[in-house]
């Protein structure tokens, strides 16, 4: 272990609340790297920042320690996650902080990554340099900030968010299947936002032939990095006539996650047409799981699911929902024939309901977003 320095100061928590900040500026941009800040502090005065802005670019301690040039000799680097020690596209950030010599080091949050690796903290405390690393509370901060990568790291698998729009008595359609819109403007503008930020933007075969979605990120300001775009079908039954199989030879890819069993003529026509189409062994349950994994080895560390019903309820039961964004729209639809936005069996007893943890709720527009996790952070509890 490290010798830790003396505990972080309220100015270093102060910086590192501030670099959290400038981690956020490579939002959708930077994965499969995680978002990255850093603070570089003399006399309790930040003399530069900085902030990783995507894969291949400088890392933010790089971009922090370019900026401060001769001024970081002697001074304080406050990072949002443990430097790296590691060769990757850019060289290790712990070898640029001891040869720009620099004091001490506080961390927000230790690297999952760096697990089996020299380790960021252990390599500058070697070299001499004050390691701190940040009290629990501010490093749930920055481990949330990056929750994707770190499910991702730590798991195996992606961070799966479930989000759904139902009316505030749960419909997610009329009894006639009309479905849109039931959230309003302001909700579907923030789900635009999402899709960019995520990897990969999933729906059940049954959305996607009732709707016929593209699932790309528009009308939104700022960078727009588009999603993949998954598919659940099993028998890959995705209309070649679609939206989503005539946008396939595009630069981000449609994923169908079929089974094994699916039609070879129905998998060979997708694929002509430019669809990546994965099979899966196993029953509906087992493929769940099976096309996750899949997907986290193409280097996809968020899925963000929209539905609808057949696979909301699959992935619930799976235990395969991390995070809820439910929008709740001031209407009533009713109706025993309208469908409710988990369909499947549900739970058996109240006891064996699944429930929210870490639970918010915004005022979105007229909606009301209601918000939280279903399975805790890894690494937190
Ligand atoms: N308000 C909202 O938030 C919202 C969001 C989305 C959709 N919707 C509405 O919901 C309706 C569609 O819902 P839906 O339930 O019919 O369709 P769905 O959930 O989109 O798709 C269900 C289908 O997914 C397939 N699937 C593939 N792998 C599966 C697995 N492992 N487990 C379970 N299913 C799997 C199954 O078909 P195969 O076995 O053939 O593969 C199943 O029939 C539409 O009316 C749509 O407009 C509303």
């Amino acid at each position: 272990m490290s010798a830790p320095g003396p505990p972080a100061s309220a100015a270093e928590l102060t910086a590192l609340a501030r670099a959290r900040e400038l981690a956020l500026r490579g939002r959708g941009r930077v994965s499969p790297n995680p978002l990255v800040g850093a603070v570089i502090l003399r006399d309790g005065e930040t003399v530069a920042e900085g902030w990783h802005e995507g894969p291949g670019l400088p890392h933010a301690e790089a971009m922090a320690l370019a900026a401060a040039g001769d001024a970081a000799r002697g001074a304080t680097v406050v990072c949002t996650l443990e430097p790296c020690s590691h060769h990757g596209r850019t060289p290790p950030c712990s070898d640029a902080l001891i040869a720009a010599g620099v004091r001490r080091v506080v961390i927000g949050v230790l690297d999952p990554l760096e697990r089996g690796r020299a380790q960021g903290r252990e390599v500058l405390a070697a070299a001499g340099l004050e390691v701190a690393v940040a009290p629990e509370e501010e490093g749930r901060l920055c481990a949330e900030m990056n929750s994707p990568f770190v499910t991702w790291a730590m798991t195996g698998l992606p961070e799966v968010t479930l989000k759904m729009a139902t009316s505030l008595d749960g419909k997610i359609a009329t009894a006639s299947g009309e479905s849109r819109w039931i959230s309003g403007p302001a909700s579907r503008e923030l789900v635009h936002r999402w899709r960019a930020d995520s990897d990969a933007v999933a729906v059940g075969i049954g959305t996607a032939l009732a709707d016929d979605p593209s699932l790309t990120a528009r009308d939104i300001e700022g960078p727009v990095r588009q999603p993949a775009r998954v598919v659940f079908d099993a028998t890959a039954r995705l209309p070649l006539d679609s939206v989503l199989v005539s946008g396939a030879h595009g630069e981000h890819p449609v994923i169908v996650l079929a089974s094994e069993t699916a039609p070879a003529d129905r998998v060979a026509a997708l694929t002509a047409a430019g669809v990546d189409v994965v099979p899966l062994a196993g029953g509906p349950a087992e493929r769940i799981a099976g096309g996750l994994r899949v997907l986290a080895d193409l280097g996809v560390q968020s899925v963000f699911v929209e539905g609808g019903a057949g696979l909301a309820a699959a992935l619930v039961a799976a235990g395969a929902v991390d995070r809820i964004a439910w929008f709740l729209a001031p209407m009533l639809i009713g109706g025993a024939g309208a469908p409710s936005a988990l369909g499947g069996e549900g739970a058996a007893t109240l006891a064996l309901a699944p429930r929210l943890r870490d639970l918010t709720a915004v005022r979105v527009g007229e909606d009301v977003l209601v918000s939280g996790r279903l399975r805790p952070l890894p690494g937190t509890v």
